[in-house]
């Protein structure tokens, strides 16, 4: 048995690296690493990266900068850098930071025990391959066999089911940082959700960049999104199932009919629009037009009428005129989002609509402004719209006040209540009493 030794983990971008970050500490767990949150006490610090949006790796180098300090502190400590600016930069993280002692893309983690031992010998390997294998294959086989094992869930979990894009939108890396689509075999997610379930979860959050292009290895062929989320329903003690984030061009009839006959299949649904104006998807390359996304709307309604919509945005893509942006204020009127993220288009080099003329910086920040203050709005009345009705609610976690708890309603809502440790875990009947800007507060009524 190898020495104890500590591996901190920095984690950035999407719920895709938070997963990967747990299966990075599961690969290492039998080579002697236990995870800590104290960067100071760390023998390995990794930064699993993000590069979504500009200045992404100029953050992991002025990152890498301040933790020279730790090294200095303790000149033994090891530094990698994984994920997505790791898949982009590869070599030139080196050359750039010699302190860092290996790279690692985002498709090569069950190659880092080999890495460290690679490290131990005083070599500074790259991995940034794209391998045939199921990265997690491995990983999770060794898993249980190592230290950690009994380890108390959080009662909600994320697993991977299908990992890389093949869409190619004007302004995205992810086709280029995690590759092509790849979809997991259904055996191995279904082994995987009864693991977790095992270890006390009863909500699971099927991820994927593009998750309901789904398509896996079935017993009886390929499996579809909707297929393997019924399969999933049958596991007794998983209670919740969802999904994160859709194509709209993906959303397929069993999949919008699953919503309406499916209970444990949630009515929250994120699908991304990125904007309104039919020039501007085109010019984004997103392959359907404003109108194909309200109809695909109503039907999803249609099958659940109470289902809780979210979406992305991006204001200020190239081309992008204010009567554009006009377009995507209406779309959002019609679709009255419970909740949506938006951001500023931020140039990616090496995708196409990072050589195409700019939208002015200020002019940018303007309609970003004027779109958050109309998403805030139908947020807040959606929530407000929940107060006085008893929802179920399951218990996450304890909330920062001694004595209340914080948990999610079936629509994604945070909600917090006064409750006992021993109903973490459980779906409770929670009265909502009032509304804050980004949460709800309830009573449990039972
Ligand atoms: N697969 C998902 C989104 C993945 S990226 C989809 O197809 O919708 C998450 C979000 O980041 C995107 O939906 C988009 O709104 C935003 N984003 C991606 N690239 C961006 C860029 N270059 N500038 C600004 N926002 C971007
Ligand atoms: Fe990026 Fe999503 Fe478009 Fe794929 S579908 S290129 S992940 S925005
Ligand atoms: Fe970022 Fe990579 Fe996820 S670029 S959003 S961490 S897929």
């Amino acid at each position: 048995m190898s020495e104890q030794k500590k591996l901190y983990i920095k984690t950035y971008g999407c719920q895709m690296n938070v997963y990967d970050s747990e299966r990075i500490s599961d690969a290492l767990a039998p080579e002697g690493y236990s995870v800590t949150t104290d960067e100071n006490e760390a023998d390995l610090v990794l930064l699993n990266t993000c590069h979504i949006r500009e200045k992404a790796a100029e953050k992991i180098y002025s990152e890498l900068g301040r933790m020279k300090q730790l090294k200095l502190k303790k000149p033994e400590m090891q530094f990698g850098v994984a994920g997505c600016v790791a898949q982009a930069e590869g070599q030139e993280i080196i050359n750039r930071q010699p302190m860092v002692d290996l790279v690692v893309g985002s498709q090569a983690y069950h190659n880092l025990p080999e890495m460290m031992r690679d490290v131990a010998k005083g070599q500074k390997p790259v991995d940034i391959d794209f391998p045939a294998e199921d990265k997690f294959d491995h990983i999770l086989r060794s898993k249980g066999k190592g230290k950690g094992k009994g380890k108390r869930k959080l009662p909600s979990a994320f697993l991977t089911v299908q990992e890389g894009c093949d869409k190619f939108c004007a302004f995205c890396v992810v086709p280029y940082t995690r590759g092509a689509e790849v979809s997991r075999p259904a055996q191995k997610i279904i082994d995987e959700a009864k693991h977790l379930v095992d270890q006390g979860v009863v909500e699971i959050n099927l991820l994927g960049q593009n998750v309901n292009a789904y398509h896996g290895q079935g017993v009886d062929g390929e499996w579809s999104l909707a297929r393997l989320i019924r399969e999933l329903a049958k596991i007794d003690e998983l209670k919740r199932i969802r999904f994160t984030t859709s194509h709209p061009n993906d959303m397929d009839d069993d999949l919008i009919a699953a919503h309406g006959d499916t209970e444990k299949l949630m009515p929250y649904l994120h699908l991304p629009v990125q904007a309104g104006s039919d020039r501007v998807l085109k010019a984004m390359n997103r392959k359907h037009t404003a109108e194909e996304y309200l109809k695909l709307i109503e039907r999803i309604r249609a099958a659940r009428k109470d289902i809780a919509l979210s979406g992305d945005f991006i204001v200020g893509f190239p081309g992008e005129t204010e009567a554009d942006f006009q377009d995507t204020l209406t779309l959002c009127e019609e679709v009255r989002y419970g909740q949506a993220y938006s951001f500023k288009y931020s140039t990616r080099p090496g995708t196409p609509a990072a050589e195409r003329d700019q939208v002015d910086e200020a002019e940018k920040a303007d309609r970003l402004k004027r779109l958050q203050t109309l998403l805030t709005k139908h947020q807040y009345e959606f929530q407000l719209s929940m107060v006085g009705k008893t929802l179920p609610v399951l218990l996450e976690k304890p909330a920062r006040d001694p004595g209340q708890f914080v948990g999610k309603s079936e629509y994604l809502h945070a909600v917090h209540m006064d409750a006992t440790p021993e109903q973490v875990g459980t779906i409770v009947q929670a009265k909502v009493t009032r509304t804050e800007r980004n949460s709800l507060g309830a009573e449990i009524v039972e």
